[in-house]
């Protein structure tokens, strides 16, 4: 032994960094130096102390040598030093460092000598998993010498399942786990109840899976498409309590807690179906049978409180994990509005409002939690409503996952609360991840794979000193249109790759990302998993005002790439060039422009046609644009003029690159034709999602100006709706102007009784066509 020891730290004084090409290591680690050095190996040979390796990881390390020599049994380690330099064998030699934090390793490989040194059962599966990503599963190849020590940024690392809308069968939840296990993540928030069915098996009350895991049938398309239509097919299923057991273990084998969901006071439907005097009505409820949030609600009497201690007390003897996640989101008031008990309650615990009876509810739970079984709960941010912090017990103080922004992270660390961060703008796995029109169904928005990797966990206003509340982030996989496992896999894991190694804090430019990405794409995908790539996907982006719009190109590769143009006139031929060498295009005039790569030249086989875009200049298409009121950062299409650039947005997607979302503010739309211009219309168009907090404008109004300063109301339209997703709103009173003020009057906050009540309506704002 005395003997390889020497040998690496002779090697270990000469190694020099280069620098350069990457391994295809995903999530990257911390530091790497990689040496030009390259030397084959016909077979693997093993020693570690087993003793600290968990049983999955032994299990990988017997995958590729079979007789591992176990220095555990053997700590003097004699026998080791009679083993003989072997330069054909790959020599894996792991040993135990205490100096080393529990999820930190070294992996020095020089030749064909690899050591690893960890302190934690967790530190030796990562330093392993590393291992296989440079080697593969075979017992010989060719390793390149480095040394890499690796720790992650973040403590909590995270993914989450709703297994309530669309339920997964064991099997699937292991290969979620698997997926996460790989990647370094180690928290799998599971979220098991919901409106739409209870998942978990409760021994006291047999109902909330035998009458609350099954719903009578399932909404068919989106929530938005009208008339909405029923598949008319009982669904449901659920997970018993073994099951449970045996899934728990499977994943603490694995490094990975998993956190429990049970939601409270909102999202529980499914539970007032199967016990309807949990409810604060004297009516009969029903397992939902459509998406969104539903008035019906937990009714915070002390038999509720009873009931659910009960539930807790046996998802508590389930999962082990330090925190339970007991919800808490999207809660609407009306049922505790309407109920005397209710009103009764809030004058005898002298609570001002509906908001801090929820605070309260809330809080009985999390002492209830801390008090009885030593655990913390995570609840979503709408927790920190009332006043959370006071009695709730110091050292189980709620954690707060912030999902509608950052916003609730922030205050979380301020008032000293931990926090997750998972802000629905990079980690909500159920959004679009393209523009491709191939699309399934999804919930909206659009969150590429490069935004998700553009992610920083730590919100950018968030004070130096709050960060050390941050615990992490996680991703999120809601499935109310995610039906199969399959169609998980399509929706997380290429985004799941990213994720990783944004919350092992190795992110950087997404274009070193790229290559490691297209790796273990192609690696997951010959495991027959149904991982997407739309890399390869030509995203023509149409660049608007001063001046008139140009098109670009993505610009991570260059591509092949032939443009046709048809214009809408049908007598004028169309016309096709070779674009490949262009960064970018002026847009002249109006018509059909297709872009297609050359065959051959793109690898994923789902990019079969062409993209096509259609472009209508008008007045406005020329103009300079400014909107005093910003669209939010997530729903700022390809800038501010992309509302002005000849295209439409999508009739069935908001986000994208074409249309503006505001949360809560005005649209203000202010044009500057450079000089008088005679203007016989205006038109624009509105995307009605209700199901996503989507509403019309409340008015639309039109002015005008001489001078850009003072403007005159030139029209107006009080009276926008629409039964479709889209609201066209017209303007054909004609007008001389140089100037053009658009006013779209937002919604404003959602009334009890519709989708998003109490929140600030979103409205979305398609191209604004002047004529
Ligand atoms: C959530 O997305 N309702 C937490």
């Amino acid at each position: 032994m005395k003997y390889i020891l020497s040998i690496l730290a002779f090697h270990l004084s000469l190694l020099i960094s280069f620098g350069q090409s990457k391994l295809n290591i995903i999530p990257y680690p911390s530091k790497v130096e990689i040496k030009e050095e390259f030397s084959n190996y016909r077979s693997v040979a093993v020693s570690a102390p087993l003793d600290r390796i968990n049983e999955y990881t032994k299990g990988r390390l017997r995958s590729i040598d079979n007789d591992i020599y176990d220095t555990a049994q053997d700590r003097d380690q004699e026998e080791l030093a009679l083993v003989g330099y072997d330069p054909n064998e790959l020599f894996v030699w792991i040993e135990e460092d205490l100096k080393l934090a529990s999820e930190e390793y070294t992996l020095t490989v020089i030749n064909t000598r690899v050591n690893i040194k960890a302190s934690s059962k967790l530190g030796f599966q990562y330093a392993v998993e590393t291992l296989f990503q440079i080697i593969g599963t075979n017992e010989s190849g060719t390793i390149q010498s480095m040394t890499i020590h690796d720790k992650p940024r973040f403590a909590y690392r995270g993914m989450h399942l709703d297994v309530g809308r669309h339920f997964f069968s064991v099997n699937e939840i292991k290969k979620h786990i698997d997926f996460l296990a790989a990647y370094k993540y180690n928290t799998f928030h599971w979220h098991l109840t919901e409106d739409q069915g209870w998942r978990i098996e409760i021994k006291k009350y047999p109902k909330l899976t035998e009458v609350g895991g099954y719903r009578k049938e399932t909404l068919i398309g989106h929530y938005n498409d009208q008339p909405q239509k029923y598949d008319g097919k009982k669904y449901g299923g659920f997970y018993t309590q073994d099951q449970i057991k045996d899934i728990v273990k499977y994943a603490s084998d694995r490094g990975v807690t998993i956190i429990p969901e049970i939601e409270m006071p909102g999202h529980a439907l499914a539970a007032l179906a199967a016990y309807p005097e949990l409810g604060c009505e004297d009516k009969k409820y029903e397992v939902a049978t459509k998406w969104g949030v539903f008035e019906d609600v937990l009714c915070p009497e002390e038999t509720t409180f009873a009931f659910l201690q009960d539930v807790l007390d046996e998802v508590v003897s389930l999962f082990p994990s330090k925190h339970i996640h007991i919800g808490g989101d999207e809660c609407p008031k009306d049922a505790w509005k309407k109920s005397t008990f209710c009103q009764a309650l809030i004058k005898r615990e002298g609570l001002k409002d509906e908001h801090e009876l929820q605070a309260y509810f809330i809080k009985r739970i999390a002492k209830y939690l801390s008090q009885k079984h030593g655990r913390t709960i995570i609840g979503w941010d709408e927790i920190l409503e009332g006043d959370l912090t006071s009695s709730t017990d110091a050292n189980n103080r709620p954690v707060i996952m912030s999902w509608r922004g950052n916003e609730g992270g922030i205050a979380a660390a301020k008032a000293q609360h931990y926090a997750i961060m998972t802000p629905g703008s990079h980690c909500y796995f159920d959004h679009y991840q393209s523009e491709n029109k191939g699309e399934p169904t999804a919930i909206g928005g659009l969150t590429t794979l490069a935004k998700v990797y553009s992610w920083d966990v730590f919100p950018p206003e968030i004070d130096a000193a709050d960060k050390k509340y941050i615990l992490g982030g996680q991703a999120n996989v809601w499935t109310e249109y995610i039906p199969t496992y399959a169609q998980v896999e399509y929706m997380a894991y290429a985004r799941g790759l990213a994720m990783s190694e944004v919350l092992w804090g190795t992110n950087n430019e997404f274009k070193e990302f790229v290559p490691r990405f297209k790796y273990h794409y192609e690696l997951l995908k010959s495991r027959g998993t149904n991982i997407t790539n739309h890399l390869d996907e030509l995203k023509p982006k149409i660049y608007s005002g001063n001046g008139g719009p140009v098109l670009f190109l993505d610009d991570i590769d260059r591509k092949p790439v032939t443009m046709t143009f048809e214009p809408f006139d049908k007598g004028t031929a169309a016309t096709s060039k070779d674009i490949s060498t262009l960064d970018s295009i002026r847009m002249a005039e109006s018509g059909t422009y297709s872009f297609a790569m050359k065959k051959g030249s793109y690898s994923h086989p789902h990019i079969k046609e062409s993209v096509k875009i259609a472009y209508d200049a008008h007045l406005a298409t020329q103009s300079r644009i400014s909107l005093p009121n910003k669209p939010a950062a997530q729903y700022a299409g390809n800038g501010e003029a992309s509302i002005i650039n000849g295209i439409l947005g999508s009739d069935q997607k908001y986000g994208g690159s074409e249309w503006l979302g505001f949360g809560g503010d005005d649209a203000i739309i202010n044009l500057d034709f450079g000089s008088k211009k005679t203007v016989k219309s205006i038109k624009t168009r509105f995307f009605k999602g209700e199901g996503q907090w989507i509403y019309l404008p409340k008015e639309v109004e039109i002015y005008t100006s001489k001078d850009g300063v003072k403007y005159t109301l030139s029209a107006k339209n009080s009276t926008i709706s629409s039964n479709a997703k889209i609201a066209d709103v017209m303007f054909d009173k004609g007008f001389k102007t140089r100037y053009v003020k658009l006013v779209a009057k937002n919604y404003g906050i959602i009334p009890e009784g519709s989708q998003g009540a109490g929140h600030k309506a979103w409205l979305f704002i398609d191209e604004v066509i002047v004529k």
